[in-house]
């Protein structure tokens, strides 16, 4: 019997994997992957909700296999699924939304990011126009009850593997706490012990947000500030070299700016100790270099991408491989939740007649 405590996590299947996505959750993965009992997943259900091409939609999955696999999660030791791949997921979503309001789905960040950008409705509108709109609006311009119901599904990804650590960054915390708050709300209305209560997981440090280089928050497919794994070195260095910083320190030990602070987080995840701290004391005697900098920075980070792109492809050319490996993940990933899809459906009296 197994005993090593059970990891889940899954990246949607948007596009190609970026720093933010490497440094948040599959960087995690890999490391993760000899100490416990892990499943990563490829959410395409999830994709949905931004409507996707469907020509697109499955190329999407297929780039993130190979790029689970181009970074290194063996198979053999991690299950790797797609998410549609297992029904049983399904099923449980439509009885754990039993179990969800709709209030706390609607005031969720990521909902109401998404909604806004769905209605056309610019940030830093009042929540209450929000709701307004999303209740008031024709059919045509819509807000899809799947967005709203994301978080359910979401939960339903972790609880119904038992799964005890979740690897995944900053921007995922909110939609962790209502699992955690789905799962103590099933197992006491029921009166079970069925679902353990999920954590993030970061090898005891803080959370990642991996920034963007653009002088913005946060790197994301949607924000257009991504650097991708993929990126040959060329685009990659391009992309470093044009990263916003500012005017340059005019007074010792002035406080670090917004985006130069940006460049040194990244450094903080790419490079090595010294060469993140030469750059700070640079900055506090104002004899900081930006050109240097981004040279450091773009080196350090292709040492980290060159290997998984030169992998990458030719993974990616072998469906045959691929289509092993997800039917490997797809029957240890269904075993176990149709398992606990059958407790569920026992502890909420759906059972059978014949
Ligand atoms: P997705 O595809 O938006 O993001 C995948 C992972 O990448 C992390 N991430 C970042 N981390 C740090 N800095 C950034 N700039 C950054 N951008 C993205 C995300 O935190 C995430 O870990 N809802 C999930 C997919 C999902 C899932 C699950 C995850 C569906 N079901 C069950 C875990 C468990 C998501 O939005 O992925």
């Amino acid at each position: 019997m197994n005993d090593k405590e059970v990891v889940l996590s899954g990246i949607r299947a948007t596009g190609n994997l970026h720093l933010g996505n490497y440094y948040g959750a599959l960087s995690k993965f890999v490391k993760m992957q000899n100490d416990y009992d892990c499943l990563y997943f490829i959410a395409d259900l999830h994709a949905l909700t931004t409507t996707p091409d469907p020509n697109i939609l499955h190329e999407n999955v297929k780039n993130i296999l190979a790029e689970y696999l181009a970074a290194g999660i063996n198979p053999d030791n991690a299950t790797i699924f797609v998410q549609s791949d297992v029904p049983e997921i399904s099923e449980m979503y439509l009885l754990l939304n039993m179990h969800v309001g709709i209030g706390e789905l609607m005031r969720t960040t990521s909902f109401k990011d998404k909604a806004r950008k769905q209605l056309g409705i610019k940030s830093g509108s009042e929540d209450e126009d929000i709701e307004k709109q999303i209740i008031g609006t024709d059919s045509n311009k819509r807000v899809n009850a799947g967005l709203l119901t994301y978080p359910t599904l979401m939960a339903v990804d972790i609880l119904i593997q038992k799964a005890h650590k979740v690897p995944v960054g900053k921007d995922q915390e909110q939609h962790l706490e209502l699992t955690r708050r789905f799962a103590r709300r099933f197992n006491s209305f029921y009166g079970v012990d069925l679902f353990p209560e999920p954590q993030n997981f970061n090898f005891g440090t803080q959370s990642v947000k991996v920034p963007g280089l653009d002088g913005s928050g946060k790197m994301g497919k949607s924000e257009g500030n991504c650097i991708y794994l993929i990126d040959d070195e060329k685009v990659l260095r391009k992309k470093v070299m044009r990263a916003v910083t500012d005017e340059g320190p005019t007074e010792p030990n002035q406080p670090i700016s917004a985006p130069v602070q940006n460049l040194l987080t990244l450094m903080e995840l790419t490079s090595a100790p010294e060469i993140v701290q030469q750059y700070r004391d640079a900055y506090a005697d104002c004899s900081i270099r930006y050109g240097d900098m981004k040279k450091q920075l773009a080196e350090d980070i292709l040492k980290v991408t060159t290997p998984i792109r030169e992998r990458y492809h030719d993974i990616r050319n072998d469906d045959a491989y691929i289509a092993r490996v997800v039917r490997q993940g797809a029957e240890r990933a269904r075993e176990r939740a149709s398992k606990t899809l059958a407790e569920v459906r026992e502890i909420m009296g759906i059972r059978k007649f014949y």
